[in-house]
């Protein structure tokens, strides 16, 4: 294990290590842009310059591509290092537009950090800067201002180093250099095009469903876990800070929508990245929701639904169960603890594989649609969903049920977040809220848990699960 000094701080390193991870894992700061820990060391950025002591002096080099060696004194904030940042973001800045103003990116930019904390003062050049395609059309999903490139190659190295779509690639050369796309459209096919957006250390890359939505400091990151399958990646859903509330009528729809989602990095899941799917959860969360309860589609309060529901209840012989695989641990638990020894209750599939959807590969994607599926089995088994002939009445929970499968004569209660046709036809319907508007955890394919949280309130009309089924165990029977 190497011993080296960083700004006075006598450091252990792992043997192997840069400069840079030493650093970082030692908690010290050293800016970078091209250097990414899941990526290859390109090392063309040089900003990450620190300065070595050795026998004859101070020597400036990188620390992304330095290894550490036993003994080695750095500095990673000297007159010379500050002297060579400064001179590197002068460079790196000839060309770039100074167009932060007008881009997404605004706020959350490296290179606008980097600017005031290390450089500070305008251009030294007086030539004009090269002027590049500001509005390339990369994929149907992302745009890419030309202008705003900094050459790292940080986007170029994730198609051919995580994904292995090779869909990006650098044309020409020196100030000429673009990033492009392969001919074969590989970029667009790439199931994890959308994590670019993010390692882009400048605006160069923009998605284009969140292309001048909002500036990012109205939002604010609800951690949550993605539903899209099994492996349910740790996300962050980012939506509008209630003191940038837009106060104009009708726009509760802008206060309770997500506006875009992005990886909450996470190595025992999906370590910093998520597919696609997962940066549309929007599709999923901003349907229209179900808010009002029903019997046989004539609406009802919550209360005269559980009166309903309990009638059936105790008047069933042979009431069948099934549950479903998005709803939360803690919903599942509440379930079976209140319900289980009156149910025969079934697991069954909310979500199945779309047309066109990538099945399952390597990297994340299972093909299993649902994040549940692992804690709802470890609760009420592994049977496939066979509704007996002789069930009289079937509890219905979540989505993808096929309302074919239930006998003839029995009774349903069906509770969904969403607004569907079977809603209506239900003996007794209950809205219940959605996964942004409840607190809980889900297990995924590995076994490992993972926690989401509310982004926001669920309308007054709405159950939430967990405390619904209690309520429902509740035998005092009546209804109309
Ligand atoms: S588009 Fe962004 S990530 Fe790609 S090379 Fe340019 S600056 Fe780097
Ligand atoms: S891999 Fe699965 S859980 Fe992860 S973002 Fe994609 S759909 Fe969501
Ligand atoms: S981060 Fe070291 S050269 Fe770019």
């Amino acid at each position: 294990m190497p011993r080296l000094t960083i700004d006075g701080r006598e450091i252990e390193a792992a043997a192997g290590q840069t400069v840079m991870e030493a650093a970082k894992d030692a908690g010290i700061f050293i800016p970078y842009f091209c250097w990414h820990p899941q990526l290859s060391v390109p090392g063309n950025c040089r900003i990450c310059v620190v300065g070595v002591e050795d026998k004859g002096g101070e020597w400036v080099d990188i620390a992304c591509n330095m290894p550490v060696s036993e003994g080695m004194v750095v500095y990673t904030n000297s007159e010379k290092v500050k002297a060579r940042r400064k001179a590197t973001l002068q460079f790196i800045t000839l060309n770039h537009p100074v167009d932060c103003g007008i881009c997404d990116k605004a706020g959350e930019c490296t290179l606008q950090d980097y600017h005031y904390e290390y450089n500070g003062e305008r251009s030294v050049s007086v030539d004009a800067k090269n002027h590049e395609t500001k509005h390339y059309d990369l994929s149907d999903r992302i745009v890419l201002d030309n202008e705003r490139c900094i050459q790292c190659t940080r986007c170029v190295r994730f198609t051919r180093e995580i994904t292995g779509s090779a869909g990006l690639a650098m044309g020409n050369r020196a100030d000429h250099s673009l990033v492009r796309p392969s001919e074969d459209g590989a970029f667009g096919r790439d199931a994890y095009s959308d994590n670019v957006i993010d390692i882009c250390p400048v605006g160069a890359l923009l998605s284009k469903a969140f292309l001048h939505k909002a500036r990012v400091w109205y939002l604010k990151p609800t951690a949550s876990v993605c539903p899209g399958c099994a492996r349910g990646c740790s996300v962050n859903l980012w939506h509008r800070k209630a003191e940038w509330r837009l106060r104009a009528p009708g726009m509760r729809a802008a206060h309770e929508s997500i506006d875009r989602v992005t990886p909450l990095e996470n190595p025992a899941v999906n370590g910093p990245w998520i597919c696609n799917k997962g940066r549309d959860l929007a599709r999923v969360f901003d349907r229209a929701r179900a808010e009002v309860a029903m019997l046989k589609g004539r609406p009802t309060d919550l209360e005269g639904a559980l009166a309903n529901a309990r009638a059936l209840l105790a008047a069933a012989k042979r009431p069948v169960a099934v549950v479903s695989s998005w709803g939360s641990n803690e919903e599942l638990a509440a379930f079976r603890d209140a319900l289980g020894a009156r149910f025969d209750a079934y697991v069954k599939a909310d979500h199945e594989p779309q047309p066109g959807e990538v099945l399952e590969d390597s990297l994340l994607i299972r093909a299993d649609k649902n994040p549940n599926t692992a804690g709802a089995r470890a609760l009420f088994g592994e049977r496939p969903l066979a509704i007996p002939r002789e069930a009289d009445l079937v509890l219905v929970w979540g989505e993808g049920f096929d309302f074919g499968l239930v006998p003839a004569g029995a009774k349903t209660i069906l509770l969904n977040a969403w607004l569907a046709p079977e809603n209506g036809h239900a003996d007794v319907f209950f809205p219940v809220s959605a996964q942004t508007e409840r607190s809980g955890t889900y297990t995924n394919f590995a076994g490992v848990t993972s926690a989401f949280s509310a982004c926001f309130p669920k309308a007054a009309g709405v159950a939430d699960a967990q405390a619904l089924f209690p309520l429902l165990a509740r035998a005092d029977g009546g209804g109309e």
